[in-house]
């Protein structure tokens, strides 16, 4: 199990980490664009391995693509970040092209290669990648649910005073501070539906918190998050590599499903071998099925913004 991971910033060299830590590829490849980052990054986590416990090698290059070749997995974190105030959105004109030229040089020298999408706008990352590339749609998967999901559970946890072992939940829709949606009507605490503990005011306010999660990270780092990305990242890595079939929020190509036609977004898949095996269908409320609408109409908004010819 080959793993590429283009970016060795704060989020690729996080992910590359908790990947290692699993200790379930053989090889992780770090590819910069700033001469000997990479390269520094990898040997850096190398000289953890022996204390962490992995056998997982980690090595690391400027740009030469040929070190990626026969890749079974890709995670695409190049781009620049959010300074605080700005939104995802506000990426798209410097990270589009990165995405573009990354994307292709990858599939160039791994064309069997599973994308994981990670540079903000993400939504719109995933469907650039998926209108310019042959991939198919299971292979082309955008992180975003994944760590919205994991800082709904720290919300929820924190609102009850609960361990977070004992909270599930999920967030679906567009990764933007106003397109994310909380799904508390499903949320729970060990089978028990969370508003049996908490109170409506006290629900909307942990949905409130989770869709600005990122933005409050930004606002306390000067830059945007590194921990939990690269942790959610490498979860979607091990579900693909072990053939998990574990299931996420991820933004997939939709063709009708969820009423959504022409967009990638964040909807609740089967992870395996196979990338995104299966798209699952949630019956959501009304008031969920109406925001999920004007999520999908942001995301189409910014997707208005590529150049795709
Ligand atoms: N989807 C999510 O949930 C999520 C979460 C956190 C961050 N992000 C996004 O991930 C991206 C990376 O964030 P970060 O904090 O790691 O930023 P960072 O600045 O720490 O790292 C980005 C790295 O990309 C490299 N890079 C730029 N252009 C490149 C190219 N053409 N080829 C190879 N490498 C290139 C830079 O040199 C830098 O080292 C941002 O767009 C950020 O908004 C997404």
């Amino acid at each position: 199990m080959k793993v590429t991971v283009v970016g060795a910033g704060a989020v690729g060299a996080s992910c590359a980490e908790y990947i290692a830590i699993k200790n379930f590829a053989s090889e992780v490849v770090l590819v910069d664009i700033k001469e000997g980052y990479a390269e520094g990054k990898a040997m850096d986590l190398m000289q953890t391995a022996s204390l962490n416990g992995f056998d997982t090698k980690i090595t690391g290059t400027t740009g030469d693509y040929s070190k990626t070749a026969g890749s079974d997995i890709a995670v695409i974190t190049s781009g620049i970040p959010r300074k605080p105030g700005m939104t995802r959105e506000e990426l798209i004109g410097i990270n589009a092209g990165i995405v573009k030229t990354v994307s292709s040089s990858l599939i160039e020298h791994s064309p069997n290669v599973t994308l994981i999408v990670v540079s903000n706008p993400m939504d719109t990352m995933t469907y650039l990648v998926h209108k310019t590339t042959d991939l198919p749609k299971n292979k082309i998967i955008g992180m975003g649910g994944a760590l919205d999901s994991a800082r709904f559970k720290y919300r929820l946890a924190e609102a009850m005073e609960a361990p977070i072992s004992d909270i599930d939940g999920m967030v679906i829709g567009g990764h933007s501070d106003k397109g994310m949606v909380p799904l508390t009507s499903h949320a729970t605490r060990n089978s028990i539906r969370v508003s049996e503990f908490l109170s409506a005011e006290r629900l909307d306010q942990v949905a409130a918190d989770t869709k600005v999660g990122g933005a409050t990270l930004t606002g306390l780092l000067g830059t945007s998050a590194w921990y939990a990305p690269g942790a959610a990242v490498s979860a979607l890595v091990q579900a693909i590599a072990c053939d998990q079939k574990k299931m996420f929020p991820c933004s997939t190509y939709l063709e009708g499903e969820y009423g959504l036609n022409d967009i990638c977004i964040g909807v609740p898949v089967l992870l395996g071998k196979n990338g995104i095996e299966k798209i699952v269908d949630v019956p959501l409320s009304d008031a969920e099925k109406a925001k999920m609408q004007e999520s999908a109409e942001g995301v189409t908004k910014t997707n208005g913004l590529l150049e795709l010819s």
